[in-house]
């Protein structure tokens, strides 16, 4: 392996000490904790997972987590009722309701009732709008915002740096494309329909990989010196029979070979998310005490 190993881990736990001391300073100023509320519909055991996750990250870092597990078969209108009584909660700085929501409910309808200014996820259409055309009012996705943070420390300046983002969902691909090109990249969003992608992906100073697929991305797609940014996290079978193990998108010992950086799986992009919506609930609850 030549390329540094870039350490999300490490940078996530810098992020959520200075937002906890930044949680502190809000407390002592206003009175009362920055707050989020989170909400889960139905027992789905990974999004339990998420959930306490997010949750304990908030006691850590001095932020109240309220939480509200509602049963699977709660109405979409219940749903929607609980937002909008977030909504006007004085005392609720973030609003997130885990996805994915149950069959039912119409997980865009649900997002466009969360207030844009409680919209820690960055999800709703408003935070979108915002993010694409530059205002800084916009709250954005939390594992695009982490991935940036990562390629900063790493790279400093990225402007002109031609970045190539494989993946075009709404909560990574598209998102991480506007951030890099408010960093002045030169930016190319490629997905399942683009052709020759490997010629492509070799042509990127930055590679940010946001597909969920298991070491797609391999080592002769990376351009020497590249900087690569594994999103995935899948869970393929293990070498001893019964176990399995998480992989990125990339195949990592591979390109480890020829990129100048490369986030590891796991340790990489994933810890980043959590410190990011730590970041957003208090962004969000200094702009809500003015
Ligand atoms: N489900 C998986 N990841 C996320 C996330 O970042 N936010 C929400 N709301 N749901 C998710």
């Amino acid at each position: 392996m030549t390329a540094r190993r870039i350490d999300g881990k490490a940078a996530a736990a810098e992020l959520r000490a200075r937002v906890g001391g930044l949680a502190a300073f809000f407390r002592a100023s206003t009175g009362r904790p920055a707050a989020l509320a989170t909400v889960l519909v139905g027992e789905d055991p990974a999004s339990e997972v998420y959930i306490r996750s997010k949750r304990s990250g908030c006691s850590e870092a001095g932020m109240e987590s309220l939480h509200h597990a509602l049963p699977a078969e709660t109405s979409e209108a219940d749903l929607l009722a609980l937002v909008a009584s977030l909504n006007a909660d004085p005392a609720v700085d973030g609003i997130l309701v885990q996805l994915p929501l149950p069959p039912h409910m119409d997980a865009a309808r649900v997002i466009a009732a969360i207030d844009p200014d409680k919209d820690v996820d960055g999800f709703h259409v408003v935070n979108a709008g915002r993010l694409a055309v530059g205002d800084p009012a916009a709250l954005v996705p939390c594992t695009p915002l982490g991935c940036l943070h990562l390629l900063k420390a790493e790279l400093g300046d990225l402007s002109g740096k031609h970045a190539v983002v494989i993946g075009r969902s709404n909560i990574v691909g598209k998102p991480m494309a506007m951030l890099l090109l408010a960093e002045s990249c030169t930016v190319t969003i490629a997905h399942s329909r683009t052709h020759d992608l490997p010629a492509l992906a070799r042509e990127a100073d930055i590679l940010v990989a946001a597909v969920g697929r298991p070491e797609m991305v391999r080592g002769d797609w990376v351009k020497p010196g590249a900087t690569v940014i594994d999103v995935g996290i899948n869970r393929v079978a293990g070498t001893e029979p019964g176990k399995t193990r998480l992989v990125g998108d990339v195949a990592f010992a591979e390109a480890a070979e020829v990129a100048a950086a490369i986030t590891p799986v796991p340790g990489g992009v994933g810890p980043m998310t959590i410190a990011m919506l730590l970041r957003n609930t208090l962004v969000a609850a200094h702009r809500r005490a003015g």
